[in-house]
């Protein structure tokens, strides 16, 4: 009897002795939970332990009702005799590997539900195992040893459960599923697994070929599970927000964006992205970036009309768009305006080109021929000017002079005047183009006054406004928060 009260009040003290860490982890999580902001370097360092130290006591809990059952067979009785020893190990080790997951999540860019879920499971399997501690054997017989098989059979259900999620956050959410064979599949009734980018329902040039190599190098840390730097690179609209340190795309410009300049540096480099030596973008993909920043960082841009691109990284493009292309429709399309087409391009080598292979949309870059081009060659476009859904004008010698023109252009989705002379009047003169998605005014004498008209475009998402008069702090309308670009 006296042997049994010691044994007792040893686990209870220790009992007592694991409850306050595991109290303190709770309060941790309350108060600190994982905002998916990056911290201290040497708490990442041992955070990564978690991983290492989680495997123990996931081992150690599902031992247990193995040996509670095992040790109900006449010829092995013994075993239950290690039963106590192994919940405390179970507990104590968990509140090790707990205090490391906090470590982890809380400094290394970790945020969302499912990193939250991850968790809290840990705890209460924590809580849960502390429990059948507590109570193993206490209560031979009474209803309390009942309560104590239940806690085991749910710490059991718990572990699975939480390793799941963890499983989830390392390896992608769905990583259990993602390479189950078609049979299983249909059996349990999931849907198809999407295969990549060909499924997508988009044709544009982000979706086929942008997406992807970010799905394939860069999510894994700036995707919905993590946002290092609080980047997210999972959707258009996120890879334009940018990251902590702002921008990270401007739209024509490859060599000044962040995003682009981040994959090219040498491998080396500290700000080398994909980081942590994963492996660097192929010559194929860096180039697909670089032409789709160069092309306006559009989100519709069809995958086609960008020339040049690496067939092969794009090869399913082709799957997707030129099957369902009409080539007799198209040429009816077109036909109102080839000779208008024909003379322009003549005129202009190289700056006019039809947007897709299925599409009798223009595309005017005139950026390159620089102050060659004026505002007296507006009128050479005038012919074609409901045709033209992205314009270039950025570098030329245009003034509010070519207003007129551009006003008329009434499918513009995109248009850049980079570096031109127009001022305010041109954009107050541009309101009734009501497709307008982006528009670039970078290094103009464009001031705060034009912005009331900026609230007129309905499908207005970017405006670059960068080395303008619009200083970065300007107060705004709710029509274009968010929208304005510096
Ligand atoms: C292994 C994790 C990891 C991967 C994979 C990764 N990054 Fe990063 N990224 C980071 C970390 C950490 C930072 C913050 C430190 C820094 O700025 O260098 C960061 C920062 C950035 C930034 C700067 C954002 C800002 O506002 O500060 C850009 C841009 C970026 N990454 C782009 C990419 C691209 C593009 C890819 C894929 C080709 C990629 N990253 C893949 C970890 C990663």
């Amino acid at each position: 009897m006296t042997f049994s009260l010691r044994q007792m009040s040893i686990r209870t003290r220790f009992g007592l002795l694991a409850l306050a860490p595991l109290l303190l982890l709770v309060t941790l999580l309350l108060f600190l939970p994982p905002d998916g902001v990056e911290r201290a370097e040497w708490a990442q360092f041992i955070g990564r332990f978690h991983l290492l130290s989680i495997h123990f006591p996931i081992a150690l809990i599902l031992l247990v009702p193995v040996l509670e059952i095992a040790g109900r067979i006449r010829r092995f009785p013994d075993l239950r005799a290690s039963v106590d020893f192994l919940l405390a190990l179970a507990t104590f080790s968990a509140i090790v590997a707990l205090t490391l997951g906090w470590c982890l999540a809380r400094s290394g860019g970790y945020s969302g539900s499912l990193v939250t879920q991850h968790m809290w499971g840990g705890i209460f399997v924590a809580a849960l195992s502390w429990l059948c501690w507590m109570l193993h054997g206490r209560f031979l017989g009474q209803r309390l040893d009942f309560i104590y098989a239940f806690g085991l059979v749910v710490a059991v259900g718990l572990v699975s459960w939480t390793g799941y999620r963890g499983g989830q956050l390392s390896q992608g959410e769905n990583h259990l599923t993602e390479h189950m064979p078609t049979v299983l599949r249909d059996w349990l009734r999931l849907p198809q697994e999407d295969k990549g980018p060909t499924a997508a329902a988009s044709t544009s040039f982000f979706t086929i070929c942008v997406e992807p190599v970010f799905a394939g190098h860069c999510n894994s840390c700036h995707g919905p599970s993590k946002q290092r730097s609080r980047l997210r690179l999972d959707s258009y609209e996120a890879v334009m927000r940018g990251g902590k340190h702002g921008v990270i795309v401007k739209a024509g410009n490859p060599q000044g964006s962040e995003l682009f300049h981040r994959v090219t540096l040498p491998a080396g480099d500290d700000k080398f992205m994909p980081a942590e030596g994963k492996r660097p973008l192929s010559a194929d993909e860096v180039k697909l970036l670089e032409l789709w920043i160069a092309a306006g960082a559009s989100p519709s841009l069809a995958a086609d009309a960008i020339k040049g691109a690496p067939t092969n990284a794009v090869s399913t493009v082709a799957d997707v768009t030129f099957e369902e292309i009409d080539t007799a429709a198209v040429e009816k399309r077109r036909a109102p305006l080839a000779s208008a087409v024909a003379q322009l391009q003549k005129r202009f080598p190289d700056v006019l080109e039809y947007e897709s292979r299925g599409s009798a949309d223009l595309v005017v870059n005139v950026s390159l021929m620089g102050a060659k081009f004026g505002d007296k060659d507006m009128a050479a476009l005038k012919p074609l000017a409901e045709q033209i859904v992205v314009a270039d004008f950025s570098d030329t010698a245009i003034t509010d002079g070519s207003a007129a023109f551009i006003a008329v252009m009434k499918r513009l989705r995109v248009l850049r005047l980079m570096h031109t002379q127009v001022t305010d009047t041109t954009l107050h003169m541009l309101g009734d183009l009501n497709q307008l998605e982006s528009l670039n005014v970078f290094g103009t004498a464009v001031t705060p006054g034009a912005l009331q008209v900026a609230a007129r475009w309905p499908k207005l998402q970017h405006l670059y406004t960068g080395e303008t008069k619009i200083p970065a702090d300007v107060q705004v309308s709710e029509a274009v928060r968010g929208k304005l670009v510096f």
